[in-house]
């Protein structure tokens, strides 16, 4: 995982609005993205990555319907710019397990819950029917395992008694934009060390999680 001298090239899938792109774009990281991939055309994360001047290409899956032969030719068009680091950036489709085998180990997702409670979607709406506490996001490497894989970093906030799914939506956000950013550092500088499973900071004590006041 050691980049060396040389920014790690990183390659970026989207979706939607591109909110954990934009903080890693805008990071100042030791990190070039080559390409910011997106399977729907009209997402804002394309826009604002033609507006930095970056590749910025659709894939529309809609127009292959079978996931398999559509993850290959993602995949191809992945390897085509050569990347150290894949990063999901709100990429809301499943993988196939293929894909996944392809890139396994320089793989990172953001789920927006404390993994590996709530993992898939609606994770706010789940966190405040269960009457949970405290909430936050995970950075983890992606594995076959849906929301599984091994972690990086994780921030935690706490949830309110009057917070509404959105409210508690906007307070993880903020912290979505401050670890991916680190974690993704961290990968760039070689720094990620995979013990079964369980990732450390290579040479460091430094702690991989943050606690929100939750202002
Ligand atoms: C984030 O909440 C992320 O955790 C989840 O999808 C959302 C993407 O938001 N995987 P954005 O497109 O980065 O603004």
């Amino acid at each position: 995982m050691n980049q060396g001298a040389r920014p790690a090239r990183v390659v970026v899938l989207l979706s939607g609005r591109g909110s954990n792109f934009r903080a890693i774009a805008e990071a100042n990281l030791p990190i070039e993205v080559v390409a910011v991939i997106s399977n729907r055309p009209q997402a804002a994360g394309l826009t604002y990555a033609r507006e930095r001047g970056l590749t910025a290409i659709a894939l529309d899956h809609t127009a292959q319907p079978d996931r398999e032969i559509f993850d290959a030719q993602l995949a191809d068009e992945i390897d085509r710019h050569q990347p150290d680091l894949v990063v999901l950036a709100g990429y809301m489709r499943i993988l196939s397990p293929a894909f996944i085998a392809r890139f396994e180990g320089r793989l990172l997702n953001i789920h927006p819950s404390l993994l590996p409670a709530f993992p898939g979607l609606k994770t706010h709406e789940r966190a405040l029917a269960e009457g949970v506490k405290i909430h936050g996001c995970t950075v983890h490497f992606v594995t076959a395992q849906l929301d599984h894989g091994p972690i990086v970093i994780q921030a935690a906030v706490p949830v309110r008694a009057d917070d509404t799914a959105d409210s508690l939506a906007a307070r993880v956000l903020a912290q979505e934009h401050r670890i991916y950013p680190q974690a993704v550092r961290w990968f760039a500088e070689g720094r990620l060390v995979n013990n079964h499973g369980c990732v450390n900071l290579k040479d460091d004590l430094a702690s991989q999680s943050v606690l929100s006041t939750g202002a």
